[in-house]
């Protein structure tokens, strides 16, 4: 099976970011924990990609809902505010999973944090495991 993994913006510096939020793992760590989740008789190939463009992961979504491709998204500061990637977002509802995933733990910072525009239109949301969330969002994917 392959799973689209999505990630918004600034997560391509995962690494040097804030690692005392955002830990000292870096983007390239997440394929092999995504498809750790696979098993031998149903393998996961992760496609990995990130942007600090709205538009290009809108564009995304939309390859997504049309490939009937499974989705793992970290919508980043997106989560908060954009309504177009929730737009795109709502199309995959009863067409492919979509597992919302924070890296964070977003309700236990700012008050901005704590609104997701996307969850509404998720499968489910797994926050605040670190990069193990991603592990979790493909295992869940992995079982429906
Ligand atoms: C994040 C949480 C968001 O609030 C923040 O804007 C991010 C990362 C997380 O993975 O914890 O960029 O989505």
């Amino acid at each position: 099976m392959r799973i689209l993994v999505l990630n918004g913006p600034n997560l391509g510096r995962l690494g040097t970011r804030e690692p005392e939020v955002y830990g000292t793992a870096t983007i390239d760590d997440i394929a092999p924990l995504v498809e750790a989740s696979g098993r031998t008789d149903a393998p996961i190939e992760a496609d990995v990609r990130q942007t600090d463009d709205e538009a290009e992961l809108v564009g995304w979504i939309h390859e997504a809902v049309d490939a009937r491709t499974p989705v793992i998204l970290n919508p980043a500061a997106f989560t908060h505010y954009s309504y177009a990637l929730r737009d795109a977002c709502a199309q995959l509802q009863g067409v492919a999973p979509l597992v919302e995933v924070h890296i964070s733990n977003p309700h236990a910072r700012e008050a901005f944090r704590h609104t997701s525009v996307i969850s509404g239109v998720a499968t489910g949301v797994i926050a605040g495991f670190g990069l193990d969330g991603y592990r979790l969002a493909a295992a869940a994917i992995a079982a429906r």
